[in-house]
């Protein structure tokens, strides 16, 4: 298929061909030939407006078209012999499609280049990612919003530095998990919004001189519009970072809860138990079931911020226009998304798939002193203590249920008044966690109702 001694893109000007390292290091098809259809779908639109503005003749046009069919479906059969000498996607496509259809095919790269061609084909890819991504996310979303309705009133405990500080509902943590990947998915259709401008017929970086119809191209390959700078288009990959930096982002979220899930999943814990279609089990402890997913998504961030630092450190300092640097570009948002996308799936099947232990639950958050807050507010409010003072008297309260190896309910109303006189029975009325809860009330707070308005709330944005 291909000439050895030189290339048959542009041996015109070469006498030998490449050095097998230098062949190595140069080719890019044993990872872009991920971009066959992208590539495909690109040269066929080009191909069309070739011919709608008169640039080539209909009838190449439509060979170049067939023939573009032919060799998509070679690749989709798995049939298509990929080509090192070829070096990438654009150029094995080209080669054979001139194999297919002959002289035609040559006229194909009139008004554009590689440079452009790859920012477009990596464009289309990029954005199909986004679309999964988005919809990876709304998934995920769902999950949580179906934890939060079937537990807004179970509860647990709050951490503050990983210690008990006041309860929650479960309920409330799970839409702090919707908050979070909600800002994920308002990233991702920013970004996807952003980057939707075609570079196809930036050409090589100054454009051309054939009367080509760059509107054309966008529209027919679902662009919104044609990036406005040639220069810009083809050295452009602000989009693969938005991608890697929306990517990283939700990563270190997936992190966060995937953490938790370990935790919560424990011995010491059992706050949740994880379903065994996620779960693995020990080859040696037979007693053990453990929550690999959760910490295989806890590390995914580890290669998805990788790839963010990579491709940012490959694109700084690039001078304008295109170099052969950002060949480099691919297989790092490759990665990463196929990477993301597992992990959303995985988090998304995790959190469908896992029951709370409430029982558990309620009895963490009612220990650690978690209601010492709610004393407190009731001293401020019942006796009318200064805040500061009221947390004082607390203090010395938790402090003597420390003492007897007691929970502030067990304390007798005599125990109490010993600390402060004003204290009466109503006070028992607070150190309760449901009434702990019920009561947190602001707006955003953790109290049942606020919960579940904010579940319906997102019932009705998810429809
Ligand atoms: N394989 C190249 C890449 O991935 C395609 C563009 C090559 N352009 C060039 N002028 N060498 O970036």
């Amino acid at each position: 298929m291909s000439d050895k001694t030189s290339n048959q893109m542009w041996g015109g000007r070469f006498a030998a061909g490449p050095d097998a390292i230098m062949e190595a290091i140069n080719a890019s098809i044993g990872f872009d030939k991920r971009l066959a259809a992208q590539d495909i779908a690109g040269s066929r639109a080009h191909a069309a407006m070739l011919a709608a503005t008169g640039i080539i003749s209909d009838s190449d046009a439509e060979a170049i078209r067939e023939g573009l069919l032919t060799v998509l479906s070679e690749i989709e059969r798995g049939e298509f012999a990929f080509s090192t000498a070829l070096e990438d996607i654009h150029m094995n496509v080209e080669a054979r499609l001139k194999e297919v259809v002959g002289e035609p095919a040559g006229r194909l790269h009139t008004g554009r280049s590689r440079n452009d061609q790859v920012a477009t084909d990596f464009k289309l890819w990029v954005r199909d990612q986004f679309d999964a991504f988005e919809q990876g996310l709304l998934a995920l979303i769902r999950a949580l919003v179906g934890q939060a309705e079937a537990g807004a009133d179970w509860v647990m405990p709050g951490f503050t530095h990983l210690q008990t500080a006041q309860p929650v509902t479960w309920g409330h943590h799970m839409m702090a998990y919707v908050e979070m990947f909600a800002r994920d998915l308002s990233r991702v259709r920013d970004a996807r919004a952003r980057m939707n401008e075609s570079p196809l017929g930036a050409a090589a970086l100054a454009g051309t001189g054939f009367p080509i119809d760059r509107h054309m191209t966008a529209q027919a390959l679902g662009f919104d519009r044609p990036a406005a700078n040639s220069l810009d288009a083809v050295s452009d990959r602000d989009f693969a970072l938005d991608f890697l930096g929306a990517a990283s982002i939700c990563a270190m979220h997936l992190s966060r809860f995937a953490e938790e899930l370990v935790i919560w999943s424990s011995a010491q814990f059992r706050f949740v138990a994880l379903s065994d279609r996620f779960s693995t089990g020990s080859s040696i402890m037979p007693q053990k079931k453990n929550p690999d997913a959760a910490e295989l998504i806890r590390a995914k961030i580890g290669r998805i911020f990788g790839a963010n630092v990579a491709l940012m450190t490959v694109m700084k300092g690039l001078p304008l226009a295109y170099s052969k640097d950002m060949q480099e570009d691919k297989e790092q948002v490759f990665d990463a998304a196929d990477n993301l996308m597992l992990a959303l799936a995985a988090m998304d099947g995790m959190v469908r798939d896992m029951t709370a232990n409430v029982a558990n639950l309620e009895a963490a958050a009612s220990a650690g002193f978690s209601t010492a807050t709610d004393l407190a507010d009731w001293l401020v409010r019942e006796t009318g203590l200064p805040f500061r003072a009221a947390h004082h008297v607390t203090g010395a309260l938790v402090a003597m249920a420390e003492r007897k190896g007691c929970d502030l309910p067990d304390l007798s109303l005599e125990d109490m008044q010993s600390v402060s006189p004003a204290i009466t029975s109503g006070i028992f009325d607070v150190l309760g966690v449901h009434n702990s809860v019920a009561s947190r009330l602001s707006y955003g707070g953790t109290a049942p109702v606020r919960v579940r308005e904010q579940v319906a709330r997102w019932k009705e944005i998810l429809g």
